[in-house]
């Protein structure tokens, strides 16, 4: 017992865990600037929102239901949540990759929480939806159903933070200095493109590199590759009906399509730097939607009004007591004066004798700020009619807007939930639920629930679809024109006797773009042939398919039989990747097994302008679509789609000041 240097030190190990959140559990995070174009101005009045001004902020991204050792790449919502320190207190955007909720209602989140953890009884599966609780749950709550489509589709798997949309999910109320209101969705759109995994992929990547979006976040963060995404508002009339289009603004799973209302582009948020300390900073973060600055409100939205108590609630025991606000992570960049005094782990040394309002010993300090001294004082706002626990009517229409979505994909997009539900269900063991959710489907689009129901060779029910809906192009994340391809990765396969003068001019011809090329050969160590050396970055034992948005194979590079080789290749063509090679570098793909003439395979005599072209564009595309049908063929019967929507790349840069959801 007298070696108080054991026991401190035991003590303090002893200790070092804090309780993980019971959602969001898992996460990654960086640092960054937002700089304001100025353009909310007219209808915010925030300091931050003013034109040119730059505010720091913090952004942790997140799985929702795994525990905080669990894989970045399952299928799962993700969390985007962005604390901006400003000059008037912090505001904290607490949003998710999706737009819409599983639920109206606050009080229902328990629920589906509970359904989507692991079963209570042998606490698997970990951070998947495939299991019947979670289908038992959403099955019977129908109001799910929307939210349930985009958990389904590819944004349920992002291929990287820099490549996901985000959103506000509510709708807040933001009023200018002349104290006019106006109804706004928040979007955060990624200036890199709108972009998934495939699945296989990101069931690959949660066994190889279960840190697969912390780690690219980490790393291009580190090589100056920064993510950047802008901001965004949907604007709408806050005439006292709170509906738009007759949209019930207030109804969490429901959006505004974007052709009704169109993205404001108000500012920019560039993510450059990466944590000092994962414990002080991504873990000790707080968010709280209640933390707000004037100019900004929230609504009515049943959802929003609960997840106001919840976050302070569950901090106050997840770190410990009142005074997580001090820790630096948390503490607004601006000065804090209030009388909040003493409790667990108080840092601040107050001083004074009078934490009170009135007091005359302290001279009235300090004085309460009103309105013109940046005081947050809410709208005047008119409340009538009963208080009941009844929902709205609006909000027992829990399909139309699943409808919108499913019908607003492309092809290969609803194969993809197609084949995303069959996964999930085929994981149920109670053939009741199954049935259940193939009821729900029948009501959203009947040539879905036919699909689902084939593959899991069950009868397909009737349902009644909403009939002529009409699609949102906007949904849609499939491109038909090049998007930006910075932050894009290349592997190039090479050996001692390939062409590196070439490997070099293309690695630098493909860094100028932005793009990022490594060289994958037989060992580790360096390469060299005449004057020319590349440094391999990857082994044919270290390399996946996955970490590459394109693979090439470089001229003079022997044709490598190795089964890894063979299947880095084979992976990056089944999921639809560029694949190139110059030279007598074909050889190589040939030997994989791959079509020198397929849909999306480039060979060239030597690297030049016309080859780097085509690998940029490819690149642009995300993916070789067309390739699918040659690489799908699957027992599951072929999609009909529903009036799918094909769209153009948006370009990227700020004198684009509209801008629609999806690349
Ligand atoms: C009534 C509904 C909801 C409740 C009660 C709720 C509650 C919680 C709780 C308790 C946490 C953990 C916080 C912590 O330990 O610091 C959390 C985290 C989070 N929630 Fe919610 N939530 C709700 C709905 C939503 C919705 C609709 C969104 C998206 C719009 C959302 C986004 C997030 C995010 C992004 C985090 C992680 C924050 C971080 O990175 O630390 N939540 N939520």
């Amino acid at each position: 017992m007298e070696d108080f240097h054991l026991r401190e030190k035991i003590t303090h190990f002893d200790h070092e865990r804090i309780p993980e959140r019971v959602v969001h559990a898992r996460g990654a995070a960086a640092h960054g600037v937002f700089e304001s174009y100025g353009t909310a101005a007219s209808v915010c009045k925030a300091r931050f929102l003013a034109s040119g001004q730059r505010t720091d902020v913090f952004v942790r991204f997140s799985t929702v239901a795994g525990s905080r050792g669990s894989a970045d790449t399952v299928r799962d919502v993700r969390g985007f949540a962005v604390k901006f320190y400003t000059e008037e207190g912090n505001f904290d955007l607490v949003g998710n990759n999706m737009p819409v909720f599983f639920i109206q209602d606050g009080i229902k989140f328990p629920d589906v929480i509970h359904a989507a953890k692991p079963h209570p009884d042998r606490e698997i599966p970990q951070a998947q939806t495939a299991h019947d609780t979670f289908w038992d749950f959403v099955s019977l709550h129908t109001e799910a159903t929307h939210h349930v489509m985009w958990a389904m589709s590819d944004r349920g798997i992002p291929r990287s933070y820099r490549t996901m949309e985000g959103f506000g999910v509510h709708t807040f109320r933001l009023f200018n200095e002349a104290g006019e209101t106006s109804l706004v969705k928040f979007h955060w759109k990624p200036l890199a493109g709108v972009h998934s995994l495939v699945w296989e992929e990101a069931q690959i990547a949660a066994g190889c590199d279960p840190d697969f979006h912390r780690r690219d976040l980490a790393d291009s963060i580190e090589a100056g590759a920064y993510f950047e995404y802008d901001l965004g508002i949907q604007v709408m009339p806050d005439d006292g009906s709170e509906t738009f289009h007759g949209i019930d603004l207030l109804d969490p799973t429901k959006i505004v399509p974007e052709e009704l209302a169109p993205v404001q582009l108000i500012g920019r948020l560039t993510l450059n730097r990466n944590p000092t300390n994962y414990f002080a900073e991504t873990e000790q973060v707080a968010f709280h939607t209640g933390n707000l600055v004037p100019g900004i409100e929230v609504t009515n939205d049943p959802l929003m009004q609960a997840r106001l108590f919840s976050y302070l609630d569950t901090q106050l025991t997840r770190l410990g007591g009142p005074n997580f606000t001090q820790l630096p992570i948390n503490r607004p960049h601006c000065p804090v004066n209030d009388m909040l005094r003493d409790g667990m782990h108080q840092s601040a040394v107050h001083t004074g004798v009078a934490p009170y309002r009135p007091n005359s010993l302290d001279g009235g300090q300090p004085l309460l700020a009103d309105e013109a001294n940046g005081g947050y004082v809410q709208v005047p706002r008119t409340v009538r009619g009963s208080v009941v626990r009844a929902a709205p009517a609006s909000f027992a229409d829990h399909y139309s807007q699943a409808a919108l979505f499913y019908s607003s994909m492309t092809p290969i997009e609803q194969a993809h939930i197609v084949e995303a539900f069959t996964f999930e269900l085929g994981h149920v063991y109670e053939q009741a639920i199954k049935q259940r959710e193939l009821q729900v489907l029948a009501n959203v689009n009947t040539g879905l629930c036919q699909q689902v129901a084939a593959g899991l060779g069950l009868p397909a029910p009737k349902g009644t679809p909403i009939e002529n809906v009409t699609p949102s192009g906007a949904l849609s994340m499939i491109v038909v024109e090049p998007g930006p391809v910075a932050g894009r990765r290349v592997g190039v396969l090479a050996d001692s006797g390939s062409d590196l003068a070439a490997v070099n001019a293309l690695s630098r011809s493909l860094k100028r773009a932005g793009v990022d090329v490594l060289v994958i050969a037989p060992v580790g160590g360096v390469l060299k042939k005449g004057r020319s050396s590349v440094t391999v970055q990857r082994t044919s034992l270290t390399a996946r398919s996955i970490e590459f948005d394109a693979i090439l194979v470089a001229d003079g590079t022997t044709p490598s039989r190795d089964v890894k080789t063979v299947i880095l290749l084979q992976e990056a063509y089944r999921h639809c990747k560029a694949l190139g090679a110059w030279g007598d570098g074909a050889a190589g793909l040939t030997v994989a097994g791959i079509a020198l003439d397929a849909p999306g395979v480039y060979v060239d005599e030597a690297v030049g302008k016309p080859f780097t072209d085509n690998i940029i564009r490819a690149l642009g595309l995300h993916r070789s679509w067309e390739r699918a049908e040659l690489v799908m063929e699957s027992a599951v019967p072929p999609v009909r789609p529903d009036r799918p929507v094909r769209r153009q790349a948006r370009s990227s840069g700020a004198q684009l000041r509209t801008r629609s959801s999806g690349a």
